[in-house]
């Protein structure tokens, strides 16, 4: 039987054993050794592509920029851009490596909630896109900034749209008690404060209602609500705005594989398992913003508008994997109480498991820290047989000195599986891989435990495979201590 993780000439079973593009899994794994992350540039673009699409059911131009902080590894910024996607960083440095991948300014947008005067400078000087505010102070120092370097600033500005999503609770991001964004009347008091500067072009207003957002309902309620500030904003201060940003969060499948579904919580299921065509939510948004647009006479504010979306995880979630090796393997008496495995909805006739298998492999909280911190839900297979049944119960963790690095909900609440399905007899050196890892891995890995951070490596269209980070070595270590 097809695995329903496949996907067709992407992730594929060929001789029990899993290929990326047609390249295998195991072969690269022992090539680069493990903990590995691969990523499929087909994919990566494939994505990019589904994203665009929405441009087909607006009215006007569409800018998608891919969030940087999901993954920023150089290579994928390339890849990024040469399909032909922009770019929204975060950071000083985030926009410095978009410059030095040969990002032109136009295609830069700039956000953040701390930015520092050199940051500004540098995004003054190159004349990004838009610089997204975050509060009104933030604003008087980037007119300051700009009336010293004697430019103009492409501004937009960060509202609080107050919409809660049915997302995790840490990648909420547009509540009133989210650190995000200011109020739109303190933003309308912006547009008249600065309506004449020289040095401030207001050009757009910007949101972003959360991370893996379950639902595209929001996204409709975000931009009416952008839509009606525009108007506003028109109608108090005559500027005509140039841009409305609806921000990124559209969720990525992590439960396409659906043989643990009935572990989770109905909340996470929801959640990982969230799956909705990006431009349906776009179209949707847009009827009805066109509708009310018409309805108060208004749609000529729409006219020249761009509409700017900012997706991460959707454009580098699914395109990477992270081959894992298992290191080491014990057993344990079950514990009485915690999780009663016989009363499980697992489907497994071995549900009479006498002991907890542990497997213990290298890939950790220090590569995949979304593991740790909220929780995340990667789905593991196993590399080397991939096509074999994945129906016996393992307690799975990483290797570092921390009781948190598990697989599972160290805290008891159930928001993982207790037990991840793999083949029988898993023992020590088989590959495992785990599934739809590129967003928010590499990009926040760190070297706890003295772990060297791992080889990454982007296998191209035509298949060649290229290494796009080296594993750290001994020296990586140590190279910013001073001692
Ligand atoms: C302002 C902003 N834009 C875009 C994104 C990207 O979100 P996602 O990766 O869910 O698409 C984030 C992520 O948190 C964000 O904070």
């Amino acid at each position: 039987m097809q695995p329903s993780w496949e996907i067709k000439g992407f992730l594929e079973v060929n001789n029990n054993r899993l290929d990326i593009n047609g390249v295998s899994a195991t072969e690269l794994a022992e090539k680069y050794g493990t903990p590995l992350f691969v990523f499929s540039e087909s994919r990566i673009k494939h994505n990019i592509e589904r994203l665009k699409r929405a441009e087909n059911f607006i009215d006007c131009k569409l800018k998608v920029c891919y969030a940087a902080k999901a993954n920023s590894n150089m290579a994928i910024l390339r890849t990024v851009k040469n399909a032909n996607c922009d770019l929204e960083v975060n950071s000083g440095g985030e926009l410095w490596k978009a410059l030095e991948v040969g990002f032109k300014g136009e295609r830069i947008i700039f956000n953040g909630t701390s930015k520092e005067i050199w940051e500004i400078e540098n995004a003054i000087k190159t004349e990004i896109y838009a610089i997204q505010i975050d509060s009104l102070f933030e604003l008087s120092l980037i007119e300051e900034t700009a009336r010293r370097l004697e430019k103009r600033a492409n501004v937009s500005l960060r509202l609080v749209p107050e919409i809660e999503t049915n997302t995790h609770s840490g990648l909420q991001t547009a509540l009133l008690t989210s650190k995000f964004g200011m109020m739109p009347d303190e933003a309308l008091s912006a547009f008249h404060q600065y309506r004449d500067s020289d040095f401030l072009n207001l050009c757009g207003v910007h949101l972003h209602i959360g991370s893996q957002n379950p639902e595209s309902a929001p996204y409709a309620e975000a931009f009416q609500m952008l839509f009606e500030n525009l108007v506003q904003i028109y109608e108090e201060t005559g500027i005509k705005l140039s841009h409305i940003n609806l921000g990124g969060g559209f969720p990525v499948n992590y439960l396409r594989d659906a043989s643990h579904k009935n572990f989770f919580p109905e909340a996470e299921r929801e959640m990982f398992a969230a799956d909705f065509e990006p431009s349906d939510a776009i179209k949707n948004a847009w009827e009805i913003v066109k509708e009310s647009a018409d309805a108060s006479n208004a749609a000529h504010l729409l006219e020249n508008i761009t509409l700017l979306l900012e997706p991460g995880r959707s454009v580098i979630s699914d395109a990477g994997i992270c081959l894992t090796t298992v290191r080491n393997r014990k057993e344990r008496p079950l514990p009485d109480s915690r999780f009663d495995y016989q009363e499980s909805k697992i489907q497994n006739p071995k549900s009479k498991i006498q002991n907890d298998v542990w497997l213990l492999t290298d890939a950790g909280f220090n590569i995949l820290l979304s593991m740790e911190t909220y929780k995340w839900y990667y789905h593991l297979i196993s590399a080397e047989r991939a096509s074999e049944a994945h129906d016996f119960p393992y307690k799975l963790a990483g290797p570092l000195c921390d009781g948190g690095d598990v697989y599972f909900d160290i805290e008891g609440l159930g928001r993982l599986p207790e037990y991840r399905l793999l083949p029988e007899n898993v023992q020590p050196n088989e590959i495992l891989a785990l599934l739809n890892c590129g967003a928010y891995s590499i990009a926040q890995m760190f070297q706890y435990n003295g772990r060297f951070l791992p080889s990454v490596i982007l296998i191209r269209e035509n298949s060649e495979v290229e290494l796009i980070r080296k594993r750290d070595d001994f020296e990586d270590l140590i190279t910013n201590d001073i001692w």
